[in-house]
């Protein structure tokens, strides 16, 4: 412990010099006005109502565990709370802050924050599949629908958003994050906060964002959630930090502390994290609040009794404790005895009442709660638009033989699938506040978008028959019952149904409460129920659409060998029918793509496209023993990073770079034709990766760098140019410092990770 404390803390003073260190800083420069205001409250408070601030009690429905929190109206009424959680719309929201401004002491208006994670009431794909349209002003805009939702509802901060990046598909938050690309993840971190966030917190429809997991949340061992994350800080340097980092330089008012472990001390207690690196190294002046029970939860990691760890954790930089009341009940204490100082309860207290005032909370506590706005913004018709059109952006097509797709309007289909007729998880996990009944199903989308298709529907599966699965997913609300049909019945009945028609459109894939938090899977195959059904499909000769719905990637190696066209959807929110149907019919022609690996087994995992070279790296066709290879598999994924096909097809000219030699400050343009070859206007997304050959650590093989989304008409050709400047080639060395090397670079354009185009040059310093 002792040693690797000391190390972080080399690596914080190395770091103070950092690019981390140089970039814009996080928060507003401190506002006179506003320091005065809260010292001249502070110095009328008592140490109750300083460590009340402290507090944040869950009050109402919450989906991730039990609501622990008691008494909740009584400790408002004392001052004892900060804020609430998991309380929303005008009227609850009225009722808490009443308290709050009319019967506590000092009349300190309460934050309300709640999980609004892809959409308030109009949900959006999962995160997962708002990465995969690799479009920064989409996803902005389904940020500020949500938050505009969100304030119209009372709400005044998002636990929103979730930047860890995973590699690890066992991992069921992996739909909660951006996937695996720290480069793409950024972008997006920062994208979500400014939708949220609004250019001004003091806009009538800005909320506070929250930045999370801090830190490595998404490397969790053996993908099991909540566990040890043990990790070169070279790696979280280059590879994992990044997205935090750009979240928080756009303006995060707010950080969520991660569950896990990091190196020997868990996040939450962590110094060398929520201190060292967060705030004297990036600059962050918001506040830090620990995820649910976090505080508490350092008892079982094993660092002390619950006095000890509120202490710790408050030390440590964690300001506000949610719903374990560590903080309330045991900080007076910990003051008292001196483990505490009181400079560290005050710093917290300070903390949080910036926020408040930052959102004008102390000039009208009752901001967030107009009942007119809630009537007209909430599910609006053009907030239903504006998500099926993302939802349309997410979807990515993982392939189409003898172009399948896309299926004529007044096709004659047997729509079969327990996913097909299903309104309840098409709007995904963490859709906390969604209504699942006012989501469109796919058998309704068709019926919307194709009213002259012939579809015969017919169930085929169970959604979940794993008995150990749907204890866990029933407790969780799943409410899933095995039909009455057996398996048997259910797949006759459907093979039958193909039968008559002349394609087969099969929905399946996981249950939505199969993903998210405590959903860690060790086998990601179809389930063997789904499974079967699609075999058995497979026997009639009918041609099969397999449209998928998962909150992660999933082993496809049957399928893909299998079903000529299969459609990945994730969960695509309140209007994931009608979007579907968009794609399916050609009125939407997909572009997305993936943006986490979709291996071929589960074997293979961690496998991601910005892995490092081994010494003995395996070429993939040759038979020779000693190579970095699996002797009953290929290295290669099924799909890899940044794949997706179109409707249309694109070719790509060799890549043109205008130099060879850069010098420091220089920069350099690649360039690379693209056409559309095919027989539909779409767009590509046309990627860049760098590669460092040589160095004096060693390099991805791969590392993405730009992107561009383009449109072209069926015909057209587009010169697309990256140009490259020398801090696209920085990296954190062994000393911890951003910096270039002298030596070759390969730079790589094309339409995925894998189907690239090369050329090469050399930089010096
Ligand atoms: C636990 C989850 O880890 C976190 O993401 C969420 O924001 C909180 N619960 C609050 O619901």
């Amino acid at each position: 412990m002792k040693q690797s404390t000391s190390l972080f803390f080399l690596a914080a003073v190395i770091l103070a010099n950092s690019a981390f260190a140089q970039q814009k800083k996080a928060a507003s420069a401190t506002d006179p006005k506003m320091d005065s205001f809260i010292s001249n409250l502070m110095s009328k408070m008592t140490l109750d109502e300083k460590i009340g601030q402290l507090n944040l009690p869950a009050v109402g429905f919450d989906v991730t565990g039990p609501i622990l929190s008691q008494g909740v109206d009584e400790k408002i009424e004392k001052g004892l709370a900060g804020g609430v959680f998991n309380t929303f719309t005008p009227q609850a929201v009225r009722k808490l802050q009443e308290l709050a401004v009319t019967k506590s002491r000092l009349k300190i208006p309460l934050l309300f924050g709640y999980d609004v994670v892809h959409g308030h009431k109009t949900i959006f794909p999962i995160p997962l599949g708002l990465s995969t349209s690799w479009d920064m002003e989409l996803i902005e805009k389904s940020a500020r629908i949500a938050g505009r939702e969100a304030s119209a509802d009372g709400l005044n901060w998002t636990f929103s958003p979730m930047v860890d990046i995973s590699r690890d598909p066992r991992w069921g938050r992996i739909s909660e994050g951006s996937g695996e690309d720290p480069y793409l993840g950024s972008l997006i971190g920062a994208a979500m906060v400014r939708g949220y966030q609004t250019n001004s917190l003091s806009n009538k429809d800005a909320i506070l964002a929250c930045v999370k997991h801090f830190a490595l949340y998404g490397a969790a061992e053996g993908g099991r959630d909540y566990n040890t994350t043990d990790m070169s800080l070279i790696r979280m340097y280059n590879e994992y930090l990044p997205p935090y980092k750009a979240a928080i330089d756009a303006g995060a008012e707010t950080v969520m502390v991660s569950f896990n472990d990091i190196n020997g001390t868990p996040a939450t207690a962590n110094k060398w994290l929520l201190t060292d690196l967060l705030r004297n190294q990036w600059g962050f002046k918001g506040f830090v609040v620990s995820d649910y029970t976090g505080v508490s939860e350092l008892v079982p990691h094993g660092l002390g009794d619950l006095q000890t760890v509120s202490a710790k954790a408050l030390d440590a930089g964690t300001d506000m404790d949610m719903v374990a009341e560590g903080f309330l009940t045991t900080l007076k204490q910990s003051l008292k005895e001196k483990k505490i100082t009181q400079q560290v309860i005050d710093q917290a207290c300070r903390r949080i009442l910036e926020s408040k005032y930052k959102l004008g909370l102390f000039a009208d506590p009752y901001k967030y709660v107009d009942e007119e706005r809630a009537k007209t913004e909430i599910l609006s018709p053009q907030n239903r638009l504006d998500a099926r059109n993302i939802a349309a952006a997410s979807m990515v097509l993982l392939k189409n033989n003898n172009q399948l797709l896309p299926l004529k309007k007044n096709a004659k289909i047997a729509l079969i699938g327990p996913l097909a007729n299903n309104k309840r998880d098409v709007i995904g996990n963490w859709s906390a506040a969604g209504d699942w009944k006012k989501a469109i199903s796919v058998i309704e989308g068709l019926k919307n978008v194709a009213p002259d298709m012939d579809i015969t529907y017919a169930k085929g599966a169970n959604l979940v028959d794993n008995p150990a699965i749907l204890k866990q997913i029933n407790a969780n609300g799943a409410d899933i019952v095995a039909d009455a049909k057996s398996p048997q019945q259910l797949i006759d009945e459907a093979v039958a149904t193909a039968k008559k028609a002349d394609i087969a459109v099969v929905v399946l894939g996981e249950s939505a409460l199969m993903g998210g938090e405590a959903t860690s899977r060790t086998n990601l195959d179809l389930l063997p129920n789904q499974k079967d059904l699609l075999k058995a499909l497979k026997l009639t000769g009918k041609p099969i659409v397999l449209v998928l719905m998962n909150s992660r990637p999933l082993t496809l190696d049957w399928e893909d060998a299998n079903v000529p066209a299969i459609l990945e959807t994730w969960f695509s929110g309140t209007e994931a029918g009608n979007a579907i149907a968009d794609v399916l019919v050609g009125n939407y022609n997909p572009a997305g793509k993936l943006t986490a690996t979709f291996p071929r087994s589960v074997g293979q995992i961690p496998l991601y496209y910005n892995h490092k070279s081994t010494g003995r790296p395996y070429d993939g066709v040759s038979n020779e023993k000693f190579k970095s290879r699996y002797i009953d598999s290929s290295n290669e994924p099924l799909y890899p990073f940044g794949f997706g096909l179109s409707y249309t097809t694109f070719s790509f000219s060799p890549v043109k770079i205008n130099k060879n030699t850069i010098k420091s400050g220089q920069t350099l343009e690649a360039t690379i034709e693209v056409k559309n070859t095919g027989n539909f206007d779409g767009q590509e997304v046309v990627q860049l990766y760098l590669q460092d050959i040589y160095g004096s650590v060693t390099h991805p093989v791969k590392e993405l760098k730009g992107f561009q989304k383009i449109f072209l008409k069926k015909g057209e050709s587009k010169q697309v140019k990256f140009t490259i400047d020398t801090e696209m080639l920085k990296f954190y060395n062994t000393d911890l410092k951003f910096a270039a090397e002298t030596g070759d670079f390969n730079v790589f354009i094309g339409p995925n990770s894998r189907d690239l185009s090369t050329a090469q040059f050399s930089f010096t310093l």
